[in-house]
């Protein structure tokens, strides 16, 4: 059990489609592999996360929907299922959390209702979080929740322009909930470097001022073993541990624990 609190991560891009499951997953498993304990909180009522780790659930098990909507006497240890690694815990999902923000309209404090999960900060050293496509109270309470923002980014076009507007709504955030929420970087994603669309959506990500310091060196390259490994429910690194996809995101949790959590010193 690790001292110090946990990394809270939040893996967003409001953009579909980017890799943001597949890194939650694969950077999550990587880590573990380098002895860290790992715990993924699955907010996307697609479920995604929970069924690329295998995860069958019992019938009354609980879930983020539990957490979102429950009374607050919920013990958040009660809602973490173990996957089958080692160090690697979940907080599934369910359909039912699309349903979420409609039943908390009205309640007071409803953003805050993921700082429930505070208490898990001292049993791990890395909670990552998987969002879903769009912004909405879901999104919201994992920027209230989380410490630092890892941003998959696609080498394709209409990538930047789903970055502005992530950029706005992370500046919304920090003015009116969370000040100290930390970018810790941007994670280019399906990256193809025979294509020029990929070279060239690197270049002029590389080049764009407002993430001076903040792309990490590591790529995750296209590579069909990632989605394979999702459909056979397992993480990339224990799936297929010499294939491009395994590669990238060991890497990636290296540098990720090089990089420190992107303060400005
Ligand atoms: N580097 C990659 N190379 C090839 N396929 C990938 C790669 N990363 C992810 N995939 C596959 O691409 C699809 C979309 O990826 P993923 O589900 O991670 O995106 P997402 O951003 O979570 O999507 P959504 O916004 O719908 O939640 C999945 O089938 C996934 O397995
Ligand atoms: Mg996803």
């Amino acid at each position: 059990m690790s001292a110090q609190q946990a990394r809270v991560i939040a893996v967003v891009n409001e953009k579909g489609g980017v890799g943001k499951t597949a890194t939650v997953i694969n950077l999550g498993a990587a880590l573990s592999k380098q002895d860290k304990k790992v715990l993924i909180v699955d907010m996307d009522p697609q479920f995604n996360a929970t069924h690329g780790l295998g995860v069958e659930l019992d019938e009354d098990a609980l879930t983020t929907y539990e957490v979102m909507v429950g009374d607050g006497d919920l013990d958040p240890a009660d809602a973490v299922v173990a996957t089958k690694w080692a160090g690697l815990g979940l907080v599934p999902s369910h359909v039912d959390l699309a349903g979420a923000e409609a039943e908390l309209m009205d309640q007071p404090g409803r953003e805050n209702r993921l700082k429930r999960l505070r208490p898990l900060e001292k049993d791990y050293d890395f909670i990552l979080l998987d969002t879903p496509p769009s912004l909405s109270l879901l999104t919201i309470n994992v920027f209230t929740f989380a410490k630092e923002v890892l941003i998959p980014c696609q080498t394709h076009p209409y990538a930047l322009k789903a970055l502005d507007d992530l950029l706005d709504t992370i500046e919304l955030v920090r003015e009116n909930i969370n000040p100290d929420l930390n970018i810790t970087g941007l994670v280019p994603t399906f990256y193809d470097p025979r294509t020029r669309v990929s070279r060239g959506i690197m270049e002029l990500l590389q080049a764009d001022e407002r993430f001076e310091g903040k792309i990490f060196d590591t790529v995750i390259r296209s590579n069909a073993t990632i989605a394979e490994s999702a459909w056979k429910q397992k993480p990339v690194v224990f799936f297929r541990s010499r294939s491009y996809g395994a590669l990238d995101y060991t890497n990636l949790a290296k540098e990720l624990l090089k990089r420190g959590n992107g303060k400005k010193n």
